[in-house]
């Protein structure tokens, strides 16, 4: 198959990505990648506001594009197909990158290539110097997902475990709140967390021997909020301390559930994406225990962990590539909800 260049566009949440990818079968190359982050813009209102997130989307997109062709040095006729996040994210602003993307295809007479999110998220490890090889398992943990997936192929995923209620992000994100750290929380606590005392604060650990591969962190949150209400006024050494108990459980759950996967599926491989895979102590965590167990772990670079437009131009090439062809570009619909093995 002939080298394909692919426009990747990522709108699902509060980021606005895209990126240039040019994929072929001796390997692919990044080309070009810009994001515009809105975490300032909602800060002040403590989360993702919907409505200000599409519309910040809209202002981006043109500028972004302009960035990176100018960086790679491309133009628009060279595109042979415009990739971008279907699902799952919010409605408006999943619209804005999807209504971008067929009207600059449509425009350009390419096909486009709808992406699932977490699809991006899984093969974002794939953009490092170092990348896993299929098949491997692979630890999803962002804001609004926690899964353990078994990855044999582009397209082929199977759910081996998930978060019964919060995700992985969601939690830290909450507990940041219950401590009176801002949006995004989940950074903010880590940080936070690194002055805290080891072992001081003893958080459950749940579902750690539940015998399966799911997870469940709302409960965590409560013990954290019973926590705060008991102490009644915090002082700064104290929130430390929650936040590192809070952390010390967390990754514990995480790294104890991934190695299990890993060991039952009798693969010998972990790739850990989304934006908690971020966190610096569940690599330390996770990359010690593994080495103990012989499991190679791979990581996005920091900067592909988090939303971005990288991730879907590479998932948009290699779908291509292993043969699922683009959409005519023209009508077309978002997935807000939408299961991975559902693709
Ligand atoms: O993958 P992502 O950028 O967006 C979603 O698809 O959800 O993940 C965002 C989540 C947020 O919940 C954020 O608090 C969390 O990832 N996060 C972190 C860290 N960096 C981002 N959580 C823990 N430690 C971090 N260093
Ligand atoms: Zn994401």
């Amino acid at each position: 198959m002939p080298p394909v260049l692919v426009l990747g566009i990522e709108s699902s949440c509060d980021e606005t990505g895209m990126a240039l990818y040019s994929g072929s079968e001796a390997g692919g190359r990044l080309l070009a990648h810009a994001l515009h982050s809105q975490v300032s813009m909602h800060a002040d209102y403590g989360g993702v506001v919907p409505e200000l997130a599409s519309r910040d989307h809209v202002r981006r997109v043109v500028p972004l594009l302009r960035q990176v062709l100018a960086d790679s040095g491309c133009r628009l006729a060279e595109l042979d197909a415009v990739a971008y996040t279907q699902g799952p994210g919010l409605a408006g602003a999943l619209l804005v990158g999807a209504a971008f993307a067929e009207a600059l295809a449509t425009a350009l007479d390419v096909p486009t290539v709808p992406v699932h999110h977490l699809e991006g998220h899984l093969l974002s490890p794939l953009l490092s110097a170092r990348p896993p090889r299929f098949p491997f398992v692979a630890l999803l943990v962002s804001g609004g997902h926690s899964q353990l997936m078994r990855v044999t192929g582009v397209g082929e995923y199977a759910l081996l475990g998930e978060t019964l209620d919060d995700a992985a992000g969601e939690a830290f994100d909450k507990t940041a709140k219950l401590l009176g750290l801002g949006y995004p929380g989940g950074p903010a606590l880590a940080a936070l967390a690194e002055s805290g005392r080891a072992g001081l604060v003893r958080l459950p650990r749940p579902m750690l021997k539940s015998g399966d591969l799911d997870f469940s962190f709302s409960g965590l949150k409560t013990a954290v909020l019973t926590r705060v209400r008991e102490l009644g006024s915090l002082g700064d050494q104290q929130r430390a301390d929650i936040a590192r108990g809070f952390q010390e459980a967390i990754v514990e759950v995480l790294v104890g559930k991934s190695l299990r996967a890993v060991k039952q599926s009798g693969l010998k491989q972990l790739v850990v994406a989304g934006g908690v895979g971020a966190n610096r102590e569940l690599r330390r965590q996770l990359d010690a225990q593994a080495a103990r167990a012989r499991i190679a772990v791979y990581y996005p670079e920091l900067e592909f962990c988090t939303d971005n437009g990288a991730m879907i131009a590479l998932a948009g090439a290699l779908r291509l590539q292993a043969g699922v062809s683009g959409k005519p570009a023209g009508a077309f619909a978002v997935r807000p909800r939408w299961p991975l093995t559902g693709i």
